[in-house]
């Protein structure tokens, strides 16, 4: 039987609008809302980095506690509170309940969050999975007050309720409290735990204290009572530019003119570079308003901005880790037989980003994963000095470091070698591969700078392994013959009419400045 054609105004009915918000509802995976455990951990990782990129900018050195507790089955309330600089009441909706805005979108900057995304996304996450609303408290320096928030999927617009006002000087910072079904509390290299302890690691001016379902208290003491070095907001490079960039900007720059827009909002562009513009795309009238500027136009200026010369950008915006507490850091957490430190100097991505790699590598102790056969080798992975704990299969530093022929460092087997990487990318902006933010994306210039960085530091870890291979063999060696000395000594005296105790003596003598050396250079490594 024919089947019945069904016309174009019949299908368009249907037609709709989505918010942003419906989106993420039906895809909460993207924000990492995917599997029990790695639900939880994402909502504690949302509101812990939101506390540090805030306490940083504030000046404050961060506090945070997290408590969780289990409220049925699979189901968690968590309650993370903050001592940072607090939410203003006129933006506490559009801040935690309203996906896409914050502070940081916009900004070219090192920064933890970059989308304007998380907090609300958990908002989200707790209204759909409880139908609850979030609980919030919040002291800045002006007011204090707490409501509870929730978002109106349709429209992606905050819904605050119970809005009262503290007693000023009461609370200061921020309290959010939020219930989440289908999520699961586990002590395991996923879990709420690990993440916050691989956070304590590369922020050590951070005090955390975590009290899990149970009732316990784990904490990580701040070890380092001074702030990081401020990462600085830069211009973005014509070169890290691209044509969806450049009409954003120029649909909200106060500038008047198209030549003075581009001067005063990127880096390194002078007069000079705009009369060169002007030879090379001599149709685009670089006088009109920038907000006039077409999709066209802005294609062919970033070609054009490829052919120029341009000075790079600047590279002293980042804030490192660093190599002393990197080094601390894996003492801290593995306790290796052997570690070694390797920070590369800041390098650009895609013409114009700069980024900047740190490396670290431990060896022995405690260091790759417990497996049952001993341990294999694993990669601890960072991006601006958030833990990255999932979708490492797909991530760029992960990418980077699986072709590395590992026998050339006198490993045989990653997989089998009781080895971890520390692999660490700060840059004003992450090429994430996801909102989820859980693996960069595998850009060339920042894998190959990952590349160089790991085998720099293999290259280390080889001649200490390499050194103990020889001592090893020195060492049976040097055993075997010790075991023969008072024979062949004795044999000797008898041959040669000789004392065998002198013998003896001159051989034992003879065989230790021989290994001597030998074992000296070892420790050297060591040391
Ligand atoms: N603990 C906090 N203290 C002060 N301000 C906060 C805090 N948490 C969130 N904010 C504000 O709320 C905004 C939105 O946070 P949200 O996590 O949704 O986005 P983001 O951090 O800007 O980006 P991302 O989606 O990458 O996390 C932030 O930009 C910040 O201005
Ligand atoms: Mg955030």
């Amino acid at each position: 039987m024919a089947e019945k054609k069904v016309g174009a105004e019949e299908i368009f009915k249907e037609f709709k609008e989505h918010s942003i918000s419906e989106f993420f509802r039906k895809n909460r995976q993207m924000l990492g809302f995917a599997g029990k455990v790695r639900s939880l951990t994402t909502v504690v990782h949302e509101y812990v980095t939101n506390t540090l990129d805030a306490c940083e900018e504030a000046g404050i050195l961060p506090q945070v506690t997290v408590e969780i507790k289990n409220t049925g089955e699979e189901r968690c309330l968590v309650k993370v509170t903050d001592n940072g600089p607090g939410i203003p009441k006129r933006l506490i909706g559009k801040a935690l309940a309203n996906v896409l805005s914050g502070t940081k979108f916009h900004r070219y900057m090192q920064q933890r969050g970059q989308q304007g995304i998380g907090a609300a996304g958990c908002t989200l996450f707790s209204q759909i999975t409880t139908g609850k609303k979030v609980h919030v408290r919040s002291g800045t320096d002006k007011e204090a007050y707490e409501c509870d928030l929730g978002i109106s999927i349709k429209d992606n617009k905050p819904v605050i309720e119970n809005l009262a006002e503290l007693s000023k000087g009461n609370f200061k910072g921020l309290e959010i409290q939020a219930e989440f079904a289908g999520v699961k509390y586990e002590n395991s290299d996923h879990g709420v735990s690990e993440y916050l302890k691989r956070t304590a690691l590369v922020n050590p001016h951070i005090a955390i204290k975590l009290i899990d379902p149970e009732g316990n208290t784990l904490e990580f003491p701040r070890s380092v009572n001074e702030m990081p070095q401020r990462p600085r907001q830069i211009q973005p490079h014509p070169l890290g530019l691209e044509a969806s960039d450049l009409l954003d900007f120029a649909h909200v720059t106060e500038s008047r003119k198209l030549s003075s827009f581009l001067i005063e909002s990127f880096a390194r562009v002078t007069q000079n570079k705009i009369n060169e513009l002007k030879e090379l795309v001599p149709d685009i009238d670089l006088s009109k308003e920038p907000r006039q500027l077409s999709w066209d136009e802005a294609e062919k200026l970033i070609v054009a901005f490829k052919k120029i010369k341009w000075i790079g950008p600047e590279l002293d915006s980042l804030s490192l880790i660093g190599e002393q507490r990197v080094g601390a850091a894996i003492k801290n957490i593995l306790n290796p037989e052997f570690q070694a430190v390797v920070e590369r100097k800041p390098k650009v991505f895609r013409g114009g980003i700069p980024f900047v790699v740190e490396v670290g590598v431990a060896y022995g102790g405690n260091a790759g994963k417990a497996t049952a056969e001993g341990a294999s080798g694993n990669i601890l992975r960072f991006a601006n000095k958030v833990p990255l704990l999932f979708d490492g299969g797909t991530c760029g530093i992960s990418e980077a470091i699986r072709g590395l022929q590992w026998k050339r460092y006198n490993i045989d087997d990653f997989e089998k070698s009781p080895i971890s990487i520390l692999v660490s990318v700060c840059s004003v902006y992450i090429p994430y591969s996801g909102v989820g933010k859980q693996s960069v994306a595998q850009e060339e210039e920042i894998m190959e700078e990952i590349r160089l960085a790991v085998m720099d530091s293999l290259r280390i870890l080889q001649r200490y392994l390499s050194g103990v291979r020889q001592r090893t063999t020195a060492e049976t060696k040097y055993k075997t013959i010790m075991r023969y000395v008072s024979q062949l000594a004795a044999d000797l005296g008898e041959l040669t009419g000789g004392k065998s105790e002198t013998i003896e003596q001159s051989l034992r003598s003879l065989i230790e400045n021989k290994y001597k050396k030998i074992f000296e250079d070892e420790s050297e490594i060591k040391g």
